[in-house]
């Protein structure tokens, strides 16, 4: 029926393709943690769950070759395993401008304190050019938005890649019920307002053209409202969560997004996995096994977390030879020379620390900067502490799968990652800037008496799962 129609809308979609030399595609499952709250969600329909139609851009070259070899770009009629699935062909250079230069250089920048203030920004007639792509670029969604919608739909649109898409929306679909949910921190006013003032408040009117907008955190809806109000001049009634601008009323929603412990455990106890497993294993021996996986991400801190461990490693002489960091650093948005940069800087960092510490019998660091699911769970497993660092973070998923996949690990954490506000309880926090507090947590979570941190593993598995991805995406369904 009408009140079953859902719509999904994100940059990234829960696979991309790649063009084989044979001409044929093959598909890879996205990375971070918007797919990994979405994808199993929009794979299934059951008669208690509406179907899903996810749109999508088409990011690679495969993807572009899949929409053109697939009826009304809906890739799932080629074949593919993905559920209801359409991905937009948008031409190349406003996508990589929208993409690249205004989400990821400047939305993603703004959101996560990651500007060096002396270089950058600068706000001049190129930004401007990249400002007109990401407009398009959100057109283009809002246009086969309106095209798919049933009447009086349900559209859930997704994160800083498609902020202007609800008032869009709203505009040429005035029948539609629109949410928006950002899967990142968002900027209190006076970092916010480092954006030229006319982008700063198209964005806000953006989010508020839907009737509810999402976030992970109170911190981060706080931070909106304050932004509405500091830069639109909007009434804000932080009681009843409700931002009025422009004779409408748009409702905030906290909606904490958790992990589904038993399709994480399933997952994690397949053959590739338990491969990895015996071969990690036999690798770091009886030694206590420090973890991190992460993207690699500026503002998941990894350089300062390879600090600590060092500084952890000069301090504590007693533990040489038997501790091994194992240290996942997947490649992530690689168009953007900082980030090859930071790539580099992570590489530097972990080759000073072998060459400091290493010994014919003894990796103190082991570093995966190879894209590998099963590796990471299996790291998961294996387990004593796993450090999740980041600047600043939505949520951090990863501080949610780790408990529920080892049972005695000790949590790390950063007190600026969403899930801080769930698990800071049981988890060391730290400042994300402060090495040796970060160094000095690291030697703590290794000696912590085995009984205790498996009681606070406990607990925190609680808290990660208290609300896994079928349950967030139904509360705001039945919200909106
Ligand atoms: C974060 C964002 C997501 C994004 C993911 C991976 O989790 O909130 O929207 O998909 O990072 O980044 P990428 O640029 O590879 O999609």
């Amino acid at each position: 029926s009408v009140d079953d129609m859902v719509l999904l809308a994100s940059n990234r979609g829960p696979v991309s393709f790649t063009a084989a030399d044979d001409g044929g595609l093959t598909l890879r499952r996205g990375g971070g943690g918007l797919v990994s709250g979405l994808s199993g969600i929009a794979a299934e329909s059951t008669p208690d769950f509406p179907g899903v139609l996810w749109i999508c851009a088409a990011l690679s070259e495969g993807d572009r070759s899949a929409v053109r070899l697939a009826p009304g770009g809906r890739v799932d009629r080629i074949g593919y395993d993905t559920g209801p699935l359409r991905m937009l062909d948008i031409p190349p250079a406003t996508f990589h401008r929208a993409y690249n230069a205004i989400a990821n250089s400047t939305l993603w920048f703004v959101h996560h304190l990651l500007y060096d203030t002396a270089n950058s920004p600068r706000f001049d007639l190129r930004f401007r050019r990249e400002w007109e792509s990401y407009r398009a670029y959100n057109e283009a969604f809002a246009a086969a938005l309106a095209e798919e919608a049933g009447p009086g739909a349900r559209v859930m649109v997704q994160d800083y890649h498609l902020t202007l898409v609800p008032e869009m929306l709203r505009k040429s679909r005035p029948d539609l019920r629109i949410a928006h949910f950002s899967h990142t921190p968002w900027a209190p006013p006076d970092y916010f307002s480092l954006l030229p003032g006319d982008v700063g408040a198209e964005v806000l009117a953006g989010v508020l053209g839907a009737d509810r907008a999402g976030f992970l955190c109170d911190r981060w809806a706080a931070a909106f409202m304050d932004c509405c109000e500091a830069l639109l001049g909007a009434a804000v009634d932080r009681g009843s969560r409700t931002v009025t601008h422009g004779g409408r009323t748009t409702r905030i929603g906290v909606h904490p997004l958790g992990v589904d412990g038993r399709e994480l455990w399933s997952r994690a106890s397949e053959p590739d996995v338990e491969a990895q497993l015996s071969a990690l294993k036999e690798r770091v021996g009886d030694r206590q096994v420090i973890v991190r996986i992460d993207r690699t991400e500026l503002s998941k801190n990894i350089v300062r977390g390879l600090m600590a461990y060092r500084e952890f490693l000069a301090e504590h002489p007693e533990w040489h030879g038997k501790v091994v960091h194992l240290a996942f650093a997947y490649p992530s948005r690689h168009d953007l020379p900082e980030y090859r940069e930071y790539t580099a800087a992570v590489q530097r960092c972990a080759q000073e620390i072998e060459d400091e510490f290493g010994t014919p019998d003894w990796d103190p660091l082991v570093l995966n900067v190879h894209d590998d699911y099963a590796r990471s769970l299996a790291a998961f497993r294996l387990a004593d502490v796993l450090l999740v660092n980041p600047i600043r973070d939505g949520m951090n998923l990863v501080a949610k799968e780790g408990p529920v996949l080892s049972a005695r690990a000790a949590l790390v954490l950063s007190r600026e990652a969403g899930a801080a506000a769930e698990l800071g309880g049981d988890a060391i926090l730290v400042n994300p800037y402060d090495v040796s507090a970060t160094a000095a947590a690291l030697h703590e979570a290794l000696v912590m008496p085995e009984s205790e941190r498996a009681e606070r593993a406990d607990r925190l598995r609680a808290a990660a799962t208290a609300l896994p991805p079928r349950s967030w995406f139904a509360d705001q369904l039945g919200a909106l």
